[in-house]
């Protein structure tokens, strides 16, 4: 496996891949990986011939007031788990390699970044769709892997490929969690023992609601309701939101139909974490 930091080399190694007719998978991270990303670069290593994974804090789609500069950081981690992984190269380029001087071009999304995150984080959205269109042109994957764990960016990433007639093929893969339910991510190492314990309420809420609707539940704003009341037990937690929303538009519904995702933010002290799940009631 090859750790690169220029465009250049990128390009040159996709370009040999290719004389040799491979296909090449690709999974963008911000790093500090954990059993998550490795489940995306897992099964990209299975669907591809060759593996990239990006590691790039990308500092556009952090706001003024977010953790751009204590975002965890372990480059030489990531490498051994990219490595045994099966992963073929890293991309780990500097911002200035990414963003010259004078940069000022920008992909920006129209619907699907109004609700749940986009609220919150209103440029978040924006320096994403950009950092990975810059991405996808980099290293012109055939299929490239996202976590549902970030269900907002699975949907905006689909309708930006979609609409910008970006080839390459994007798949949604599952949330890995911790074993007592905890959606894994970077930032549960910001976590304390306790903070870490009070954020167990997240995933609680998610099973209790993925219950109520198997249970039948059709109604957004009581499953709303439910959800809410039950984080508002755990002192430590502080709602963001807890939002009912089509998948494939990020548009409110009332009721709970087709293909739809219930996601929450939630504080935990400092710490914003996000948990979802999705259901198809036809
Ligand atoms: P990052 O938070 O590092 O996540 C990289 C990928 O790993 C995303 O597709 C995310 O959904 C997935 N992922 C994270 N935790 C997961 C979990 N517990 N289960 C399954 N998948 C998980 O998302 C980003 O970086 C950035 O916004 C990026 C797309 C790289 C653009 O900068």
């Amino acid at each position: 496996m090859k750790i690169v930091s220029t465009i250049k080399e990128v390009r040159q190694e996709v370009a040999n891949w290719r004389k040799e007719g491979l296909s090449v998978g690709f999974v963008p991270t911000m790093g500090y990986l954990h059993e998550g990303h490795q489940s995306l670069i897992k099964r990209a290593v299975e669907e591809n011939d060759r593996v990239v994974v990006s590691v790039f804090v990308n500092p556009m789609q952090f706001g003024p007031t977010e953790d751009l500069d204590s975002y965890p950081r372990d480059l030489e981690a990531d490498a051994k788990l990219c490595e045994a992984t099966g992963a073929a190269l890293i991309f780990h380029p500097e911002p200035e390699e990414m963003y010259t001087d004078g940069f000022c071009s920008f992909v920006d999304m129209n619907g699907l970044t109004k609700e749940l995150c986009g609220k919150s984080r209103p440029i978040h959205f924006r320096g994403v769709c950009t950092v990975v269109s810059k991405l996808f042109h980099i290293v012109t994957p055939d299929r490239a892997y996202f976590g549902q764990k970030d269900a907002q960016q699975l949907a905006v990433i689909k309708r930006m490929v979609t609409d910008l007639n970006i080839p390459v093929e994007i798949i949604g893969c599952p949330i890995i969690r911790e074993a007592d339910g905890l959606a894994k991510s970077s930032r549960n190492t910001y976590l304390n023992p306790r903070e870490r314990q009070a954020a167990l309420i997240l995933s609680k809420s998610i099973f209790m609601g993925r219950k109520l609707v198997e249970e039948g539940e059709r109604s957004a704003a009581a499953l709303i309701k439910a959800m809410t009341d039950l984080i508002e037990t755990e002192p430590l937690a502080k709602i963001d939101y807890v939002e009912v929303v089509d998948f494939s538009t990020i548009e409110k519904t009332d009721t709970i139909q087709g293909e739809t995702l219930v996601a929450i933010a939630v504080y935990i002290g400092k710490t914003r974490l996000i948990d979802n799940f999705i259901v198809t009631v036809s």
